[in-house]
This record gives C-alpha cells, sequence and structure tokens, in this order.
C-alpha cells in the first residue's frame, strides 16, 4: 500500500466507459447479479494518482430512494477510509439527484460492512431472509459464517 495524501479523486463513470469488474465482483461475487443492476446505476470510481482504486454503484429503487448496490476498495487499499470516502460521495450524489434516502444490503456474515455502514448513518431496516442462499450459485463463508440473510440498512438525507 503506497498512500502518501489524501488526494482521492471521486469520478463518475460514462455508460460507455469500460466497468472496473475485477473490483465490482470484490463486492458481488456474481456476475450475472451485477449485470442485472449494474447498467442502471449510476457508477463512480475513486482514484489515487490516475489508478483507479474503488467503485461505488448507485441503483434507482425508487423515485425518493437510492441504492448502493455494490462498494468496493483494492484490497491493498482498504482500511485508509477510501470505502468511508465512496460512500460519503455517492450520498451526496443521491442528495443532489433529489433523494430522499440510500439504503445499502449486506450479509449477515459481513461484520466489518455493518459496522462500516452503522458508523456512517445507517440503520438496519428488514432482513431479507435466505437472499444469498436463493440467488447465489455458491456457497459464501466470511469471517467463519455463512452468507445467509441480507441486512438491508437506510439512511435518510437531509433535505
Ligand atoms: N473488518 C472490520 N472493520 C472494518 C472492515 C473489516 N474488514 N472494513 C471496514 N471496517 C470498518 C473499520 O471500523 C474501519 O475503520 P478503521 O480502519 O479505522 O478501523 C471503517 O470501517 C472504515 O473503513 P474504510 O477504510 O473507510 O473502508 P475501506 O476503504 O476498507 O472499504 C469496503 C470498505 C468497501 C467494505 C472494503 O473493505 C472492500 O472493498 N471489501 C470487499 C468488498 C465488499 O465487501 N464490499 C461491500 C459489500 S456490500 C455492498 O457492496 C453493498
Amino acid at each position: 500500500m503506497k498512500i502518501t495524501d489524501n488526494s482521492f479523486i471521486f469520478k463518475q463513470l460514462d455508460k460507455k466507459d469500460e466497468l472496473p469488474y475485477e473490483l465490482l465482483l470484490l463486492a458481488d461475487p456474481s456476475k450475472k447479479m451485477i449485470d442485472q443492476y449494474i447498467r442502471k446505476s449510476d457508477v463512480f470510481t475513486a482514484l489515487y494518482q490516475e489508478e483507479t482504486i474503488g467503485v461505488v454503484a448507485l441503483f434507482p429503487l425508487t423515485k425518493n430512494t437510492a441504492e448502493i448496490k455494490n462498494v468496493a476498495v483494492k484490497t491493498e487499499f482498504q482500511r485508509h477510509g477510501i470505502g468511508t470516502f465512496l460512500i460519503e460521495n455517492a450520498i451526496q450524489a443521491a442528495q443532489s439527484n433529489g433523494m430522499k434516502s440510500v439504503v445499502i444490503g449486506t450479509a449477515n456474515s459481513s461484520i466489518g460492512q455493518l459496522f462500516l455502514y452503522q458508523k456512517l448513518g445507517f440503520e438496519m431496516t428488514e432482513v431479507k431472509k435466505d437472499f444469498f442462499l436463493e440467488n447465489y450459485a455458491e456457497t459464501i463463508f466470511e469471517n467463519g459464517l455463512q452468507a445467509k440473510h441480507m441486512v438491508v440498512m437506510e439512511r435518510a438525507l437531509k433535505c
């Protein structure tokens, strides 16, 4: 890891730009699932010294609510505030688009992510039981736990 300052750039991809699948697959192991939402999402990247080191995808769930469908940071750049930077900037983009809330879903086994999203003001609102068992062919284990359910979290935006 070679970060010497915090000069990350948050940049929206054009629809014609190549998608950073290597990063997207870190957050969502199913390319089939990614392809269901990615072209309908606003996709932003974090650049550091011209290198793409993170991605976040913002999907219009309803007229008033955007969903962060995917957020990922290159492994060697994790735990340096870039995930926070991506999420905070995605929230600002949703707010600029007139959204009233942002939701994010993660697995019951994603302990660090559950902690991070709560630190960023997201509140748990729903559990989609068996979501990962029903929608993913592969068995997913993290932190010694099987990913079974999706925990949905929401952050209300100031008008
Ligand atoms: N374990 C414990 N705490 C964690 C972890 C972890 N793995 N990751 C983040 N945190 C918490 C910590 O409190 C951390 O602060 P600290 O390092 O000072 O202790 C805090 O969150 C802030 O972390 P950031 O540095 O801002 O986050 P990072 O740049 O590491 O990005 C992310 C977080 C995006 C989850 C990254 O770890 C990643 O890409 N993981 C793999 C992909 C992934 O799981 N994406 C989310 C899936 S859900 C979805 O996409 C909607």
